[in-house]
């Protein structure tokens, strides 16, 4: 199989990457990337010499065409991916999510490309705390941010393509995802960054709101689940039932620390914060069979805890401008 991934110098992307070269050889490789802010060329180093890297934009009609005339498969992972910088400067959520989808779309059509599209849960808008349903397949859309309402809309215009012109497109809405190579704006290794700094982590509100956090390998292993056995036209949720608010998560971080759970600061809260998300993902796994290798989430962190202790060299260099930028928008204790 010849595979283009955008997106593959992100958190997700990247990780997808290492992966694929380590599982399935007989793959090869091409990523895409622009390689914004998120982007990081040093994330592919272990598997530099096993893949073709095209420094170039997803919204680049030219470059996307020549790329995709040359491959069977297309996974798409690039996307501005940040809600806070969504609220503070919306338009390159517009630009990479929604004209950077329809580039990619109009190539795959033209090629007869398979194509296979990466989109989170929170296009379903959010939960109450209490609500005993989880998002499935046939919740109906309803996104609160900037961020949210350009994956909607990438979603969205996958369906018409699908329908409309015969496109071959599965996709994806997972939840938040944890581990290595995640860029340290994130709630997790922001966290676990400020601690290694000696400073407190930073709990947006009370901590109340509920996250379903979910391995990254095993969000990928999913991915290859859909892209060799799923639908076309089909939407999978990919979760791990792993449901937690933000306070008990920063509560774990500051444990593997030595720190009493309480030693943080409470900040601005996010606008518009979603509440809640929670997965129902069996249609993925009565389907496609597909179950997650990461059921403990405490260890899971742990390790990631461990990753970002031992690869300071990767995140150092974005620590203190993400850190500047979040004061800048005027992020304060409360
Ligand atoms: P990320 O921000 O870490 O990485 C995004 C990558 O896309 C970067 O390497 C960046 O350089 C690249 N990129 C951005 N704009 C581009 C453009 N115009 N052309 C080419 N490359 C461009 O994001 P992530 O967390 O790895 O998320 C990857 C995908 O997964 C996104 O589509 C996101 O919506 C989705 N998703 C993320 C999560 C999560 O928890 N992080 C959960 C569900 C879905
Ligand atoms: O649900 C999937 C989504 O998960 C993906 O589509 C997004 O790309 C990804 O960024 C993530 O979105 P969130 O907004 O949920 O993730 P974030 O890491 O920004 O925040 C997680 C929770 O932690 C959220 O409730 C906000 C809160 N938070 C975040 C930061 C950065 C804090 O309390 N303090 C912080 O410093």
């Amino acid at each position: 199989m010849r595979l283009l991934v955008t997106g593959g110098a992100g958190f997700i992307g990247a990780n997808f990457v290492h992966q694929t070269v380590a599982q399935r050889p007989d793959v090869t490789i091409t990523v895409l990337d622009s390689l914004t802010y998120a982007g990081n060329r040093a994330s592919l180093d272990p598997v530099a010499d096993k893949i073709d890297f095209v420094h170039g934009d997803i919204a680049d009609m030219d470059l996307v065409d020549e790329l995709i005339s040359g491959v069977d498969t297309v996974v798409h992972f690039a996307a501005e991916s940040h809600n806070d910088n969504s609220l503070n400067d919306p338009w390159p959520f517009v630009q990479t999510n929604v004209v950077g989808t329809f580039s990619l779309l109009q190539a795959v059509r033209r090629y007869d490309v398979r194509y296979h599209h990466i989109s989170t849960d929170e296009v379903y808008g959010d939960l109450e705390l209490d609500d005993p349903e989880r998002f499935s397949e046939s919740t109906p859309y309803n996104p609160s941010s900037p961020y949210s309402a350009t994956k909607a809309s990438s979603d969205l215009l996958v369906r018409a393509w699908t329908r409309s012109f015969g496109v071959r497109a599965t996709l994806s809405n997972c939840s938040n995802n944890y581990g290595p190579y995640q860029h340290v704006e994130k709630f997790i290794p922001r966290q676990i960054t400020n601690l290694i700094d000696g400073v407190r982590p930073r709990l947006y509100g009370e901590g109340r709101n509920v996250r379903d956090w979910i391995h990254v390998d095993d969000h990928n292993s999913a991915v290859w689940a859909i892209i060799e056995k799923g639908r076309i036209g089909q939407t999978y949720l990919i979760g791990a039932d792993g449901e937690q608010n933000n306070k008990a998560v920063v509560g774990m971080i500051l444990e593997a620390f030595g720190r009493p759970a309480d030693d943080y600061d409470a900040v601005t809260d996010r606008a518009g914060h979603d509440l809640r998300y929670a997965i129902d993902s069996s249609l993925l796994r009565d389907e496609l069979g597909w179950t997650p290798s990461y059921r403990d989430f405490r260890s899971g962190l742990e390790a990631t805890v461990q990753w970002y202790r031992d690869n300071e060299a990767w995140w150092r260099p974005q620590k203190a401008t993400t850190e500047k930028n979040y004061a800048a928008q005027g992020e304060a204790t409360l």
